[in-house]
């Protein structure tokens, strides 16, 4: 059964999380206690931290489950396409993280635009093709 899709709005931020793709490798909770902690009812507390605060700890989680989008802000026009190549780094016993930005289209059509992701490579997961962490409950070792 899909989860859904967790919207936080703070002060010029909003913060989403999609649990089906959380991997639980808990960078967020490091990065940015003040505003990421699984001990509060409401887990995200965007008014915790500055917003450029909040979008440097979002940056750093490899699953994509997290997302921002910073409001008032134009985009620029015409601004080129990052030029940075994708990253793609197999986790230890878990999935392969890709840094982005990537387009995954997935078998029933979909397609997900995301920043990073993190792909299943045990064949456990219930959200193909992202992982959502039963790598962990199967004790999926990856091969050497
Ligand atoms: S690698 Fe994480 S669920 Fe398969």
């Amino acid at each position: 059964m899909t989860k859904r899709l967790q919207v936080y709005e703070g002060d010029g931020i909003v913060v989403t999380f999609d649990p089906n793709v959380c991997i639980h490798s808990a960078v967020c909770l490091r990065a940015l206690p003040a505003v990421f902690d699984v001990a509060q009812k409401r887990w995200i507390q965007v008014e915790g931290a500055e917003p450029d605060a909040i979008v440097a700890a979002v940056a750093k989680c490899p699953s994509g489950a997290l997302q921002t989008v910073r409001l008032g802000q134009a985009v620029p026009r015409g601004a080129p396409p990052t030029a940075a190549p994708v990253e793609v780094t197999p986790r230890p016993n878990g999935p392969l993280l890709i840094r982005g930005p990537i387009r995954v289209t997935k078998e029933n059509g979909e397609v997900v635009d995301r920043a990073s992701c993190s792909l299943c490579r045990c064949g456990a997961t219930g959200t193909a093709p992202f992982c959502d962490g039963s790598h962990n409950r199967i004790g999926f070792k990856s091969p050497s």
